[in-house]
């Protein structure tokens, strides 16, 4: 898959965004090395503090269906202008899925006029992950 349709279907994800709170609807998409893609997108509480970020709840899918590796890439989409980076507490989640399988998956951080590619190793350096537990 293309960095483009990766993109395009991160955005599509972002139409099912539950985000009455925020009015901030975000996609993520990941694509793995059998050529799989698993969505995700930002589903918000009434209890605001509860809201799953849209990267979290695809790699919790992806997880759930028993992928433990082969990240390739991640594209996150947002509504605003400057490209979107995945918050803290995703780049973990994330860091956890790609460390399982030794990938350091680029993450295409889609803006209103730009993409920024990062590899995960940039967004997360010095990680904490189940390699640290060994
Ligand atoms: N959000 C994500 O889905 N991913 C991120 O990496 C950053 C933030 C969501 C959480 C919340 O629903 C909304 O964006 C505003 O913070």
């Amino acid at each position: 898959m293309t960095d483009e349709d990766l993109i395009a279907t991160a955005r599509d994800a972002s139409r099912h965004s539950y985000s009455p709170y925020s009015n901030f609807a975000v996609g993520a998409a990941l694509s793995f090395a059998d050529g799989s893609v698993v969505t995700g997108t930002n589903i918000e509480n009434a209890s605001y503090g509860l809201a799953l970020c849209a990267e979290a709840v695809a790699v919790s899918k992806a997880m759930a269906d028993g992928v433990r590796g082969g990240l390739e890439a991640v594209a996150v989409t947002g509504p605003g202008t400057d490209p979107i980076t995945p918050c803290g507490r995703c780049r973990q989640v994330l860091n956890e899925l790609a460390q399982l399988g030794g990938t350091d998956p680029e993450i295409l951080c889609v803006g209103a006029e730009e993409v920024r590619k990062l590899r995960l190793s940039d967004l997360l350096p010095h990680a904490f992950g189940p390699a640290s537990l060994t």
